[in-house]
């Protein structure tokens, strides 16, 4: 991605998280993954790019009443203005992490854009073009999709650095990667050579079952990063009740069960992906704050 304008501070990485796949932990590993970065002392911004608006309510807001990722995409407003923070005493969000949110009226977008940017506007262009201001402002940028192929999904496709794919396991996962892997590809072909996948996260896991022991192993094996290591993520995110309470209470685990083991896996997966992102752009690893996070990585 390009530089922002002004001398940036930061240089945001921005991380599409996805899988055309519905219901496979988009959604909750972006938010405990932005979470725990912002624990790391890392500034996130996640984008709620999915009309369904759930990350949104992850935080506990009713993303009708807000302007969002919609007017992102106009142009009508800038990401600045947008963006939620700690600030907003109304909410309780995680330290460090700020939210562009979403609201159903996202899913017209589609229809709209042709008339805001020209009949011939390019799908990268209209999130590139705001992100461009605040890349200076954040260490990361998240983007939560939508299990779809519509003009949000794939300008997050368009614009990012990396590429984090989710699974969970179950009947379909498989096909469900190779579809996301071949989407990732067909971005990378077309308007954005620069993608690469970061890794493959398995989330939902009930480690006794034979789904996630066949999925986890297939992962291992056909998924790799830019410079030929295995693309899954050691850490796995168990499957736990933990995860559906805090969302019904619009938080996240590390505002409700800051110690449970799935939080220490959020932050053993979090200190993995900046290794990772440092491994793959030959900066400087970052130290582990974590003394858990070593007892957590598993895989
Ligand atoms: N580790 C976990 N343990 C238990 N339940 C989980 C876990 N991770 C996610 N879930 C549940 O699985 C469901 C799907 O998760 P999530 O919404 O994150 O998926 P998604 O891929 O974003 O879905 P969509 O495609 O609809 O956007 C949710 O009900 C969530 O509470
Ligand atoms: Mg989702």
């Amino acid at each position: 991605m390009e530089q922002g304008t002004g001398a940036p501070t930061r240089r945001a990485q921005v991380i599409a998280v996805g899988n055309q796949k519905g219901g496979v932990g988009k959604t909750t590993n972006t938010v405990h993954i932005a979470a725990a970065l912002g624990e790391r002392g890392k500034k996130c911004l996640i984008i709620d790019l999915d009309p369904n608006d759930t990350a949104t309510r992850h935080f506990g807001i009713e993303g009708e009443a807000f302007l969002g990722s919609y007017e992102l995409l106009t142009g009508d407003e800038p990401a600045d203005v947008l963006a939620m923070t700690e600030g907003d005493s109304e909410f309780e969000f995680p330290p460090n992490v700020h939210l562009i949110p979403s609201r159903r009226k996202l899913e017209s977008i589609d229809d709209v854009l042709p008339e805001k940017h020209g009949k011939f506007y390019s799908p990268r262009d209209i999130l590139m073009d705001p992100l461009k201001r605040v890349l200076d402002q954040y260490d990361y940028i998240l983007l939560d999709t939508a299990p779809n192929s519509a003009v949000p999904t794939k300008a997050a496709y368009l614009v990012a650095d990396w590429f984090i794919l989710t699974a969970m396991p179950e009947p379909f996962a498989v096909t469900g990667l190779t579809d996301a892997l071949r989407d990732i590809q067909d971005a990378q072909r077309k308007l954005n050579p620069a993608l690469r996948l970061l890794g493959v996260i398995i989330a939902g896991v009930d480690r006794r079952t034979n789904l996630s022991n066949s999925l986890t192993e297939y992962v291992r094996s056909a998924f790799s990063t830019p410079d030929g290591q295995s693309a899954k993520f050691r850490t796995i995110i168990s499957r736990s009740t933990v995860i559906p309470s805090a969302q019904k209470s619009g938080k996240t685990v590390f505002q409700t069960s800051p110690d449970h083991a799935v939080a220490h896996q959020y932050r053993a997966l979090a200190q993995e992906i900046e290794e990772r992102i440092a491994r793959l752009t030959g900066a400087a690893a970052p130290e582990p704050v974590d003394q858990n996070v070593s007892e957590v990585v598993n895989g």
